[in-house]
């Protein structure tokens, strides 16, 4: 927790960027002129929290991230309104799941009310680089890592957690338009009693083999199946996921191994508020497939930060493939997507008191 010095030093960039223009810079390769930084040690707790210049930092060669990846991080986002209001999307969610993941991580927790304050100084003064156009937004990188440099296996007693900020269009290249991914049947990406339900790099560069195999075979992305029977559908690893089946949404349960998605949260609370019936249950691939062929399957869709909402036009697994609502986006997807991104840009009425303001 944030014990001693909570006091925020803020040190000015005398050499700022120009900024980029227009929302086609490729996801997360941009970083603005400020970074949020603090320090935690064994026995002092967090301390020393600043906000100052982006720039690279020092570590010991022998800090404990770059050998043992005790690490998590969040993805968040500021969004400007149509009269210029910064607003953040849930951003209290994410703090309570950075925790969730620094449990399974063995790091020990941030106080969330004092970080959420923090980002919103950062925000404030980084407000000229939330882009306004359409589909375009702040993204927000939030990371602890492990820093004491020490070869033995066991908990860092020093880490030292960062926000980053980064000015983004669409996650995916094309924006709305529905991708195409593929069911993994060999490689595996998390099990229950693993970290598959932290945010944690590893979860992440563990789908980097099975994502590149997809990607030279022209999918955008990998569906995750369970890591045991291979059979149950997980999530995309970049975005939960959703089915619309004979009038029914269908998302898969909660089970130690699945991201709890905060845009998947927010999907769920919606359409039940619209009287829509979501099942979140174990739903097989074949399962599925056999829905599909009776002519079932009605929309596919992804949800994420930084995918928010991803119709899925195209999937397949083994030697079938579903083509879904024609490979065009669904009625159902294109309501949710309109919905939550007004809610993010202030054009739609936020009964759910999901944004918090930045002033
Ligand atoms: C996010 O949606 O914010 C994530 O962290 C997923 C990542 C693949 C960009």
């Amino acid at each position: 927790m944030q014990t001693k010095t909570t006091q925020l030093e803020i040190i000015e960039n005398l050499h700022l960027k120009s900024k980029p223009v227009g929302d086609q810079i490729p996801f997360g390769t941009v970083m603005t002129d400020y970074m949020f930084s603090m320090d935690y040690e064994e026995g002092k707790g967090w301390h020393s929290p600043k906000i100052e210049p982006y720039a690279p930092i020092t570590l010991d060669p022998a800090a404990m991230i770059f050998h043992y990846g005790q690490t998590v991080f969040e993805g968040l986002k500021a969004y400007r309104t149509a009269d210029d209001r910064i607003l953040l999307f849930r951003p209290d969610e994410n703090f309570k799941r950075l925790n969730l993941s620094s449990e399974r991580m063995s790091i020990p927790p941030v106080d969330e009310k004092l970080i959420l304050e923090y980002l919103k100084e950062l925000v404030s003064l980084e407000k000229d680089w939330v882009p306004g156009t359409k589909g375009t937004s702040l993204y927000i990188r939030p990371f602890i890592i492990s820093t004491e440099p020490k070869l033995a296996v066991s908990p860092s007693r020093q880490y030292k957690m960062m926000i980053l900020l980064a000015p983004v269009g669409s996650y995916f290249p094309g924006g709305l338009t529905p991708v195409v991914i593929h069911a993994e049947d060999s490689f595996t990406r998390a099990v229950k009693g693993g970290t598959g339900m932290a945010k944690t790099a590893g979860n992440y560069s563990a789908a980097y083999q099975a994502q590149a195999a997809a990607k030279e075979a022209g999918k955008a992305d990998v569906l995750w199946l369970d890591g045991i029977e291979k059979r149950y559908i997980e999530e995309v690893g970049s975005m939960n996921i959703f089915f619309k089946i004979d009038g029914e949404v269908v998302t898969p349960a909660m089970n130690g191994s699945i991201l709890h998605g905060i845009t998947r949260k927010s999907v769920i609370e919606l359409l039940e508020s619209w009287g829509m019936k979501v099942s979140q249950r174990k739903i097989a691939i074949d399962e599925l497939f056999d829905l599909y062929e009776q002519g079932k399957v009605e929309e596919v869709f992804g949800t994420g930060t930084a995918a928010i909402v991803s119709p899925v036009g195209e999937l397949s697994w083994k030697e079938r493939t579903m083509k879904v609502n024609n490979g065009e986006i669904g009625e159902l997807s294109q309501k949710i997507y309109d919905t939550i991104t007004g809610i993010q840009n202030g054009s739609v009425e936020d009964t759910f008191n999901w944004t918090v303001e930045v002033e």
